[in-house]
């Protein structure tokens, strides 16, 4: 039985196709680039992208599950449905897609939009499908390098009210989990929707005062100036993206985050152990900024 990952080069996808490889799954690693892709054994790189119906029909054909990760792109809402519709007519009956926290509520993000779409097709459709609805990921935060170390500031304006995190190796890890325990069921598993997230609540104050007893040094929350992030996002990346990540932290700041009861137990019981804490990778990622 085969798996095709999608956004397999990526943050999550890399580590997703690396687990699913280990548990000696047939892996199809679909990539704009195979020619310069890194995968381990056992992974067929594949080329194409979503919004390439024929190189997406064939990468599909003959696979039975599907991890479906779509970029933050101009096309996120046209490939991901397109893949979706593909995925329902190729008969794949194992369906894990990367959603995002609060894509129902939170309206303005385009890229929200498109994820709570997504939602809705696989619904309409209904797809066998484990939607992973992760929280902001800490490795974000691996960017904060020279802000946090030289100016003592934690920049990322998340708010005053409450951000849900998750670091990118358990989110892969439950990706992997929930994909492979639909492919070794005899039985049909329900549709299921888990927010993905560490167990604490944090805020700019709180997530600043982790890093500052990290690092043993004062570090405090930069505030909610959307301006100077969007300004500062626009310096690596398109303005429409550097739009859509200000929408998304308004939303942070106006109404904050809050995961379904339960998420705790689910995301426990399908790693078989807890979530890491943001604490947890502040001081892995302090150890690598010394090294
Ligand atoms: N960052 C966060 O805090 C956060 C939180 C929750 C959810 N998310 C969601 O997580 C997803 C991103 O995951 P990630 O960080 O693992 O992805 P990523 O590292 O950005 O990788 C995405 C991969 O998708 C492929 N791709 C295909 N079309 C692309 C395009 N037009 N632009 C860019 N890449 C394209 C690229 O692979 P090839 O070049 O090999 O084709 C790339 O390696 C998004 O859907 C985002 O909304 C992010």
């Amino acid at each position: 039985m085969t798996i095709l990952v999608t956004g397999s080069t990526g943050t999550v996808g890399s580590e997703v196709t690396r687990h699913l490889a280990a548990a000696g799954q047939q892996v199809r690693a679909l990539t704009r680039s195979p020619e310069t892709a890194d995968f381990p054994p056992g992974v067929t790189p594949v080329k194409g992208e979503l919004t390439d119906i024929d190189s997406l029909r064939a990468a599909l054909d003959g696979a039975s599950g599907l991890f479906l990760l779509s970029a933050v792109s101009q096309d996120e809402l046209t490939g991901t449905l397109i893949a979706l519709d593909l995925a329902h007519r190729a008969g794949i009956r194992n369906l894990v897609y990367l959603s995002v926290i609060h894509a129902d509520s939170y309206a303005a993000p385009p890229h929200f939009a498109a994820k709570a779409a997504a939602e809705r097709v696989i619904a309409d459709l209904d797809l066998p499908t484990t939607i992973l609805r992760p929280g902001y990921y800490m490795q974000n935060d691996a960017w904060e390098k020279d802000r946090i170390l030289t100016e003592g500031v934690y920049g990322p304006p998340v708010g005053k009210k409450a951000v849900l995190t998750v670091d990118t190796r358990d989110l892969a890890e439950v990706a992997a989990r929930a994909l492979l325990r639909r492919q070794e069921s005899t039985d049909s598993l329900p549709r299921e929707t888990l927010d993905v997230v560490a167990p604490e609540v944090l805020t700019g104050d709180t997530i600043a005062a982790i890093w500052a007893e990290t690092i043993a040094r004062p570090v405090s929350y930069g505030g909610n100036d959307l301006d100077a992030f969007e300004t500062q996002m626009r310096s690596f990346m398109p303005g429409w993206m550097a739009y859509d990540l200000r929408l998304m932290m308004r939303s942070f700041q106006v109404d904050g985050m809050t995961a379904t009861s339960g998420a705790d137990h689910d995301l426990h019981s399908l790693l078989g152990r807890p979530m890491r804490s943001y604490r947890e990778f502040a001081r892995q990622t302090a150890q690598l900024w010394e090294d």
